[in-house]
């Protein structure tokens, strides 16, 4: 019989059963998707981005299908973290999967505020920064365009913070290994790689935006291409573990990413069509572990023939 598949992967000091995650904002908070999904099944899970105070959001419409895709303004709408870690978290503490703290603010001090209530609370495996957000302080330009702003901003959550920190990065840059570059000098432990691409879309019929805003961001399949290549790069210009997320679908998806260097993967917008696709996609790579005639898939890391 073939030995079964080690699917384990090492992120810093924290090992997953597997390299498959639920991307930020399309999970919820893990456990409204505990009827569907055998969350234990998962190398673990990304709550929504949580905010110092609860968010109502933006207005809708909120999400626009494209093709290949779909552009979303949900605003970061979310309950809190306090309201996370008295309502949410008690229920995840009896799952052995991995629990990503997703975090957020317009200034380095709203996110280190969420880290302060987060540490005092048990069950959680790690941060990950989103510093796609506009920063008040700076005009209103996103954290992660910035090399210097972004190894503030993750200097300062070092300081605060005992657990991993993972830093999520925009693709919305010229280079993005100067940012990534930044992030790991500053003590990041891994990088996400990327948040959504600014986008737009219009009804010519209304001529109004399709959203409930003028603007939104591109996720989907559109984008695995583009992210490929910044997951690429950024893999050749550090040494802690990236993960890739853009557009996965198939268990082949997620293999490309791993070939060009990501340690792990997360999944998003294809939870909308199928919110079990993560759990299968477990299965699938599995498949492609063995199909390869290997036992690890740390194996196939980097594998990219050139
Ligand atoms: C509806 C929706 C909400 C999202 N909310 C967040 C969020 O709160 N924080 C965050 O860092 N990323 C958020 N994202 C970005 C995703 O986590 C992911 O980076 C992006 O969608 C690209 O992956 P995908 O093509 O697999 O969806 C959101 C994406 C979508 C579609």
């Amino acid at each position: 019989m073939a030995q079964r598949a080690d699917l384990r992967v090492r992120i810093g000091n924290l090992e997953l059963a597997n390299p498959i995650l639920a991307a930020s904002g399309t999970f919820g908070y893990g456990v409204e998707f505990a009827h569907l999904v055998d969350l234990d099944r998962l190398g673990g899970f990304v709550t929504k981005g949580l905010s110092a105070m609860p968010m109502a959001g933006a207005p809708a419409p909120r999400l626009a299908e494209t093709a290949a895709g779909m552009v979303n303004a949900v605003g970061l709408q979310n309950i809190g973290a306090k309201a996370f870690v008295a309502e949410k978290l008690p229920a995840l503490r009896s799952y052995r999967t991995a629990v990503i703290a997703n975090i957020f603010g317009s200034t380095v001090a709203e996110y280190l505020e969420v880290i302060e209530v987060l540490e005092g609370a048990e069950g959680l495996a790690a941060y990950e920064l989103n510093v796609s957000c506009p920063n008040t302080d700076g005009g209103g330009r996103e954290f992660g365009v910035d090399p210097e702003v972004t190894a503030r901003l993750v200097g300062e959550a070092r300081r605060v913070s005992k657990r991993p920190l993972w830093v999520k990065l925009s693709p919305n840059v010229t280079d993005i290994t100067i940012i990534a570059r930044a992030a790991e000098a500053a003590g990041a432990d891994a990088l996400t790689i990327a948040n959504t691409y600014p986008a737009m879309v219009i009804d010519s019929r209304t001529r109004r935006s399709r959203l409930g805003r003028l603007s939104g961001g591109l996720s989907g399949p559109a984008i695995k291409p583009i992210t490929l290549k910044l997951v690429y790069e950024t893999c050749q210009a550090v040494g802690i573990p990236v993960i890739g997320l853009g557009g996965i679908e198939t268990a082949e998806d997620v293999l490309e990413y791993v070939l060009a260097g990501a340690t792990a993967v997360q999944v998003g917008t294809a939870h909308f069509a199928d919110p079990r696709i993560s759990e299968g996609l477990v299965k699938g790579i599995e498949r492609l572990v063995n199909e390869a005639n290997i036992n690890f898939i740390i194996e196939l890391r980097g594998g990219l023939h050139r």
